[in-house]
């Protein structure tokens, strides 16, 4: 299982259902002639589609940066037609499982239980999951989560508001529900998502262990920019 390391913040980025083979090694090009370097500071971690998985598990780790996906199976390997388990991604070194997004629950009807089974599938692999949780759902969420479970996830703040929207919330806001998810899943890693971009990044990352962004990762020179605002932000810290 990772852990991030103490000062190593995780920047991940959710492509969603964006993206052909070839735009996305158009990107990772783009980021190579950019050579945005990030240090020890940060861990970047690219989320695409399934099909564009060795695509991005070669672009990865040209520039050292990690691989997620943006769902997992909540059964093992096995007779479910359209699934994909956490068999299916050996080979790939996938780091990261973003689990329960906002948009998986809204649009394919995701419950709390559902969410539970895949971060148990998850850990299972040595899979880090990544749980997405906003004020609506956070409390159900941790319920169906057995303490073993809840105390291995990085939970991410993404108030569905704030998602896609440029309406994100106040870095107060994030810092008074950091205290409700130690309450409910014990000292975890803790990310904002949600509208984040080069301009916000650098406050999001003064309260949290990292951010999970959409939009602003879709392009290649957009995303070069927020992680040189990050890479400011971490030497500001210094
Ligand atoms: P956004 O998406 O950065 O486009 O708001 C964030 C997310 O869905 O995690």
């Amino acid at each position: 299982m990772i852990r991030l390391k103490k000062m190593q913040k995780l920047i991940l980025a959710n492509w969603k259902s964006n993206k052909s083979v070839e735009q996305a090694e158009t990107w990772f090009a783009e980021l190579e002639r950019i050579g945005v370097g990030v240090g020890e500071s940060f861990t970047i971690a690219v989320a695409p589609p399934f099909p564009l998985l060795p695509v991005v598990s070669e672009g990865a780790s040209a520039l050292g940066w990690k691989v997620a996906v943006q769902d997992l199976s909540s059964f093992p390997a096995g007779s479910y037609t359209g699934a994909v388990s956490a068999a299916n991604l050996k080979g790939f070194s996938v780091a990261y499982a973003i689990l329960g997004h906002s948009e998986r629950r809204r649009y394919f009807h995701e419950t709390p239980e559902d969410v539970a089974r895949k971060v148990d599938q998850a850990v299972e692999a040595g899979i880090q999951p990544v749980v997405c949780v906003d004020e609506s759902n956070v409390e159900a969420q941790a319920a169906t989560l057995t303490q073993a479970s809840a105390e291995r996830c990085i939970v991410a703040y993404e108030p569905s508001g704030a998602i896609g929207t440029g309406d994100n919330v106040s870095v107060a806001q994030v810092k008074e529900f950091r205290a409700r998810v130690e309450q409910l899943f014990g000292s975890v890693p803790l990310l904002y998502g949600g509208s984040v971009d080069e301009q916000n990044i650098a406050e999001y990352l003064l309260v949290t262990d990292g951010v999970l962004l959409g939009g602003a990762s879709l392009e290649a020179d957009q995303f070069a920019r927020v992680l040189q605002s990050a890479q400011g932000a971490s030497r500001a810290e210094v």
